[in-house]
C-alpha cells in the first residue's frame, strides 16, 4: 500500500522519543557486529524486586485481570495515600489521587485536561525530553526558561516571574531532575513559591519520578512539602518506574485537586480505560514493601555517580556538576566544542562518539540544552569503566 495518509495537524513537529532513537541506532550497530557501550538508556539496570514479582503472579492466580476502577484500584490509592504521608508529610484523599499508566502519561492527562489553545506552560531547561511535546499536544504554547550548569541550573527569579504572567497556567518542575540530576534545594523551592503565589492562575505540576533516587542524607523536597499553603495549587506526579525498576509496567500516580484529578480519570476511562491490572497489585506491593531493594540500588547508583564524574571532569573542555541523584551525568561539553568547530554541536558529537567509540550517549538538545551529553550510568561497573577509558581516548 502508497497511499499517503495526511496526519493531523496538531500531530506536525511531535517526534519520536531522542532517547528512543539513539537506543535503536546503538542497537542497530551491536547488530552489525560493533561492540557497543550503551549509556543512553534513561531506565534502572536492575530487576524489578523478586516480591513485587511475585506478587504480580499471585495477583493473576487470584483473577485479578479484569478492569479496575479507571482512576485505580482503591487499595492502590490508598497505598499511594499513605506513602505520600509518610514520605511527604502530604494528605490527600483517596479521590484526590489517580493511578495512571506511567508518570508519563499522568503528564499528558494532566495537559488534557487543564490546557486550552492559547493557553501556556513553562519548562525549565535543560528539560525531559517529552515535556514540550505534551504539551503541544493539548494545543497551549511551550515556553522554555533557560537554566545553566555554571550556576547549578538556578532559577531566575525575574525571568520565572515574567514567564509565570497570563496566558499561562502550568509550571513543571522536575527535581531530582532529568537530565541534570540535581534536586532544588529548600531555599530553591521558597523562591519558586514566593513567585508562584503572585500568579494565582499557575497551577505546579511536581515531577517528583526520582525522588527516590536520591544520595544519603538528601532529604526529598518539593513544592508542596515546603510551601503548604501552595499545596492545592500543586499536582504531584509520582511513579514506581525508576524507584523500583518497573518501568515496563507502567504505574504512575498523580495527587492533586480533586476536580481535576476526576476529570484525569474521566480522561483515562474513554482512553485506557485503566492502568495495568496486575500492575497495579505489583505497584502496590512495591509501595508498601520493604525498601531494602531501593535503598541498594540507590547505593549503586551513587557509587557509580562517585566514579563517573570526577573521571569525566579529568577530560579538557568538559564539566560534569556532580549531582544529587538519578542516574544521569549531564556533561557541559560546550568549551570543548568550541575548540572544535568541525564538530557539529552535541548532536555531531554524540555520531562521532557512536561511530569512533561505540558509546552511546544523548545529545544535550534532546533536553532543550546544546552543547551538552547526557549519559546514563544505569548501566553495570564494567560496561562504565571500559566506556570512560574510551571517552578519555577520543578526548585526549
Ligand atoms: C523526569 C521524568 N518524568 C517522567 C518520566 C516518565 O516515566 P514513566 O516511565 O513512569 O512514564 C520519565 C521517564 O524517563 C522522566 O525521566
Amino acid at each position: 500500500m502508497t497511499a499517503s495518509v495526511a496526519i493531523a495537524k496538531r500531530l506536525e513537529g511531535i517526534q519520536p522519543s531522542p532517547t528512543l532513537a539513539i537506543a535503536s541506532l546503538a542497537a542497530s550497530l551491536q547488530q552489525a557486529g560493533r561492540s557497543i557501550l550503551n549509556l543512553s538508556v534513561g531506565e534502572p539496570d536492575f530487576d524489578t524486586p523478586a516480591f513485587v514479582r511475585k506478587a504480580a503472579w499471585e495477583a493473576m492466580e487470584r483473577g485479578l485481570t479484569r478492569y479496575t476502577s479507571s482512576a485505580g484500584t482503591v487499595s492502590l490509592r490508598e497505598a499511594i495515600q499513605t506513602k505520600f504521608r509518610t514520605d511527604n508529610g502530604l494528605d490527600y484523599p483517596v479521590t484526590s489521587i489517580v493511578v495512571t499508566p506511567g508518570a508519563k502519561f499522568a503528564l499528558y492527562a494532566l495537559a488534557q485536561c487543564l490546557l486550552n489553545p492559547g493557553d501556556r506552560a513553562v519548562i525549565l531547561a535543560p528539560y525531559w525530553v517529552s515535556y514540550p511535546d505534551i504539551i503541544r499536544l493539548s494545543g497551549a504554547e511551550c515556553h522554555v526558561l533557560e537554566t545553566d550548569a555554571r550556576n547549578r541550573y538556578t532559577i531566575d527569579r525575574d525571568a520565572l516571574d515574567a514567564s509565570l504572567q497570563p496566558p499561562t497556567r502550568l509550571l513543571i518542575l522536575n527535581s531530582p531532575g532529568n537530565p541534570t540530576g540535581i534536586h532544588y534545594p529548600r531555599s530553591q523551592l521558597e523562591a519558586i513559591g514566593s513567585i508562584v503565589r503572585a500568579h494565582p492562575q499557575v497551577l505546579v505540576a511536581s515531577d517528583d519520578l526520582y525522588e527516590k533516587i536520591l544520595w544519603q542524607g538528601l532529604p526529598f523536597l518539593n513544592l508542596a512539602m515546603v510551601c503548604p499553603d501552595l499545596a492545592d495549587r500543586c499536582v504531584v506526579i509520582n511513579g514506581v518506574s525508576k524507584s523500583h525498576a518497573m518501568t515496563g509496567w507502567r504505574i504512575g500516580y498523580a495527587a492533586g485537586p480533586p476536580t481535576l484529578i476526576r476529570s484525569m480519570a474521566d480522561f483515562q476511562s474513554n482512553t485506557v480505560s485503566n492502568p495495568n491490572s496486575i500492575a497495579q497489585v505489583a505497584a502496590e506491593a512495591a509501595l508498601r514493601g520493604s525498601s531494602a531493594d531501593v535503598e541498594l540500588m540507590v547505593k549503586t547508583y551513587q557509587a557509580r555517580h562517585d566514579f563517573l564524574v570526577p573521571e569525566l571532569n579529568q577530560i579538557d573542555g568538559i564539566r560534569v556538576q556532580p549531582a544529587d541523584g538519578t542516574f544521569y551525568a549531564f556533561a557541559d561539553c560546550r568549551t570543548y566544542l568550541e575548540r572544535n568547530p568541525e564538530i557539529d554541536g552535541d548532536v555531531g558529537l554524540t555520531r562521532a562518539l557512536l561511530e569512533q567509540t561505540g558509546v552511546a550517549v544523548v545529545p544535550g538538545s534532546a533536553f532543550g540544552a546544546p552543547g551538552h551529553l547526557r549519559l546514563s550510568y544505569a548501566t553495570d561497573e564494567k560496561i562504565l569503566k571500559t566506556a570512560v577509558t574510551r571517552l578519555q581516548e577520543y578526548f585526549d
